[in-house]
């Protein structure tokens, strides 16, 4: 693993940061077409049932009582919880249709609720919704299933905590954003340390596996002394995973950010120094840099997945199951079935609109060919390992991996020189400098960028 100080080199991450995907799918999702219909859903579904892989499922609850301003989620604002009640009909009908479709006997191993923010639903309505689930799904009752689900620790009761618990969560993952109350004001996102303590509390009482906290750093009115301060708050309160996401600016994308006055945004050179702040402090405080924005506890099952080459990377991030078939339910979800991924419709209306007319609410997709799953394997392999054996590829694939990428090749040789990879006949390593450009070196491997992709994809750092 990377000491912060080897990794740091200002003057190459300026030159390598360039907008790029986070490549939580490849093909990313502007590749997918609404010519993708239920057809090839349903022929994917049944290639996957005779694979008979175990299952991963995503909710997707959308709604939250505020807005925070910086959030680029896919998310419905309103204290009317009524809202939610017609929101959730439809989702426990899509359950149903859903779970016709698949093997009764194939086990979900995976399970998360996100948002939005999952807990806006009322106790009772969460026991529903799992209920349902437990209803047309094989969940484990043993406890050994990775089930999380994502609180906002600002906007809800420590009681219930021990309801998620009793349903059958054992993982929790809040986002903190920053602890200061200047930067709180400017984003209009409130959550204190005794909330979230109080919380951590109970998690803690009530056996759950595991806590994840989100932080974000480039947010209006952060100075890296308030981003230090932050930091020890939160390494106090010891979280087994946090996430340290870069601010991504993008009010021509997300309307809500336009609330954001930019002349109290960092500059980016107070960025980088906040980046390598925390890095350094993170490690220093027993924290692994998995990659990315991702840090765990060494004896944390994503740093052992890394270690044994078991890493994978999913529309959440890092995730520990690999050979899953993911099934998306809600708006706006992403389903990833054997070789196809199926976005749901995005608007609210339109979701609830299918379902009422017995339809799965399937608005776009795409189809993985040869090509993409090779393509896909590579950068998987890079992101998520910082390693790739072309001999391990060229066994899998039928190929001659200097002949087949010989284009993407040529372009790495520049990254190789300054010593961000090391680039041999058979194999790219990235060193501790190319961690943080990891987007760069897999940008390199993608066969659908454009230079017009730029506008859609957040920098890199
Ligand atoms: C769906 S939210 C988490 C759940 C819950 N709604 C909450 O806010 O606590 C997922 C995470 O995405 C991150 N996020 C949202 N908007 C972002 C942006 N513009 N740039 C970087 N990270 C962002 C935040 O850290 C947030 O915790
Ligand atoms: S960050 Fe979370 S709580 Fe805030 S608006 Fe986005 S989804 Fe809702």
């Amino acid at each position: 693993m990377p000491s912060s100080s080897s990794i740091w080199n200002p003057e190459l991450i300026a030159r390598y940061d360039l907008s790029g995907p986070r490549y939580t799918s490849y093909p990313t999702a502007p590749q997918f077409s609404d010519r993708f219909g239920e057809d090839e859903l349903h022929a994917a579904i049944e290639r996957s049932n005779s694979q008979a892989r175990p299952l991963s499922l995503y909710f997707h609850i959308p709604f939250c009582d505020t807005v925070c301003y910086y959030c680029a989620c896919n998310k419905i604002i309103t204290a009317n919880k009524s809202r939610a009640r017609p929101y959730l009909d439809r989702l426990i009908k899509e359950i149903e249709m859903q779970a016709a479709n698949f093997d009764d006997d194939r086990p979900v191993v995976q399970l998360h609720w996100g948002g939005g923010t999952p807990t806006y639903i009322s106790d009772d309505e969460k026991r529903e919704l799992m209920a349902a689930t437990r209803k047309h799904f094989k969940l484990l009752d043993d406890d050994s299933g990775e089930y999380s689900i994502e609180i906002h620790p600002g906007q809800m009761s420590v009681d219930t905590i021990p309801v998620l618990r009793e349903i059958g969560f054992n993982r929790i993952s809040m986002g903190i954003q920053d602890f200061n109350a200047d930067v709180q004001k400017a984003v209009n996102r409130f959550n204190s340390v005794a909330e979230v303590s109080e919380l951590m509390d109970a998690i803690h009482r009530e056996g759950f596996h595991s806590v994840s906290m989100d932080l974000i750093y480039g947010l209006p009115m952060q100075t890296l002394n308030t981003l230090k301060k932050t930091l020890e708050q939160t390494i106090e309160l010891n979280p087994d995973r946090l996430s340290l996401f870069n601010y991504a600016h993008m009010p021509h994308l997300f309307k809500v950010q336009k609330q954001i006055d930019e002349s109290q945004l960092p500059a980016p050179e107070i960025k980088l120094q906040m980046l390598e702040y925390a890095i350094a402090r993170l490690t220093d405080a027993g924290y692994v840099y998995i990659g990315m924005d991702h840090f765990a506890k060494p004896d944390d099952e994503l740093t052992i997945a890394q270690q044994q080459g078991k890493l994978q990377r999913n529309f959440q991030g890092y995730a520990t199951h690999g050979g899953c078939d993911m099934i998306a339910m809600g708006v706006s979800s992403i389903s990833a079935i054997d070789n196809v991924y199926a976005q749901n419709f995005k608007d609210i209306n339109d979701y609830q609109a299918a379902i009422d007319a017995g339809k799965l609410p399937v608005n776009k997709g795409f189809t993985l060919n040869d090509d993409d799953i090779l393509r896909k394997t590579v950068i998987n392999k890079l992101i998520c390992h910082f390693m790739l054996d072309f001999k391990e590829i060229e066994a899998s694939f039928g190929i001659n991996f200097n002949d087949y990428f010989a284009e993407s090749l040529e372009r790495l040789k520049p990254l190789a020189e300054d010593d961000l990879i090391s680039l041999d006949a058979d194999s790219i390593t990235v060193k501790d400098g190319g961690r943080l450009l990891i987007r760069s070196i897999c940008m390199m491997f993608d066969a659908y960028l454009k230079p017009s992709s730029e506008i859609r994809y957040s920098r890199i750092i």
